[in-house]
């Protein structure tokens, strides 16, 4: 089957990366965490004393830019992709409170952006990729054949963090996370590089009242469909009317 590229988008933690990984493990695709390439070089500037209270040194941070190295490899106990900070595996620490309550301001920096744009769109050359993101339909993948944007509401997606956390034996209160989840909605869509929105060919998920495996089976759909529609368009008639986007 022709392998395409699939962007989703949406809110934090609304189970994006849940769903888009367990559909790139089933698919044969690679899983790109974009959100995760964010956090380590957050916690990058973390390490290297770039934050002094809310301000960042952006100097620093621009002059280090091109020296930082991001990778993922197969966890072969989870089968999900860890995140390696230069050579580090960093998946635990990128997860924490901490880092979400930084990354923010720095996914808003223009330079970063558009370093770590031009990494994802490397990584999606050869297609048969699933991204995850906030402006993977919008701006890294605009000719992506299958988008999706989801969303649910800030108290469910806050509660589902909880939860994450709790399991996970670290302490965190309900309304830290919940602000820190509005904080972030907020910053995201209201940022002047590639603010998080819906690109108008993007599907919409509102999966606030879904489990995971109604959202996986519906994604799955989708991937079927458009696979299907694919194919068909490349009839005769419409020779290859998805490569033309290309
Ligand atoms: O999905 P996440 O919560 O791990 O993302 C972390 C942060 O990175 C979040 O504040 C939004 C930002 N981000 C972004 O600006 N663009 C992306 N493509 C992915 C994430």
């Amino acid at each position: 089957m022709k392998k395409i590229t699939i962007a989703i988008d949406g809110f934090s933690s609304c189970g994006k990366s849940t769903m888009a990984k367990d559909l790139a493990r089933e698919i044969g695709y690679i899983y790109i965490d974009s959100g995760a390439m964010y956090r380590a070089v957050t916690l990058f500037a973390m390490e290297h004393g770039m934050f002094h209270g809310k301000e960042i040194d952006t100097g620093r941070l621009k002059e280090a830019m091109p020296g930082i190295r991001i990778s993922f490899r197969l966890n072969p106990e989870t089968g999900r992709p860890d995140t390696y900070l230069d050579g580090r595996n960093v998946e635990r620490e990128i997860r924490s409170l901490e880092v979400s309550a930084h990354v923010s301001p720095i996914a808003a920096l223009d330079f970063v952006r558009h370093a770590l744009v031009a990494q994802q769109q490397a990584m999606g050359k050869e297609k048969g990729i699933v991204m995850d993101g906030r402006d993977i339909g919008t701006t890294v993948f605009p000719d992506a054949e299958l988008k999706v944007f989801v969303t649910a509401s800030p108290e469910i997606r806050a509660q589902r963090r909880y939860d994450e956390l709790k399991a996970k034996g670290q302490e965190a209160g309900f309304d830290e996370i919940l602000e820190n989840v509005k904080q972030r909605d907020y910053i995201d869509q209201h940022r002047e590089t590639s603010p998080l929105r819906k690109a108008d060919d993007a599907l919409l998920l509102d999966n606030s009242h879904l489990t995971i495996a109604q959202q996986k089976e519906w994604l799955k759909e989708q991937y079927l469909r458009v696979c299907e529609e694919g194919h068909t368009a490349g009839q005769p008639n419409t020779p290859q009317a998805h490569d033309s986007k290309d």
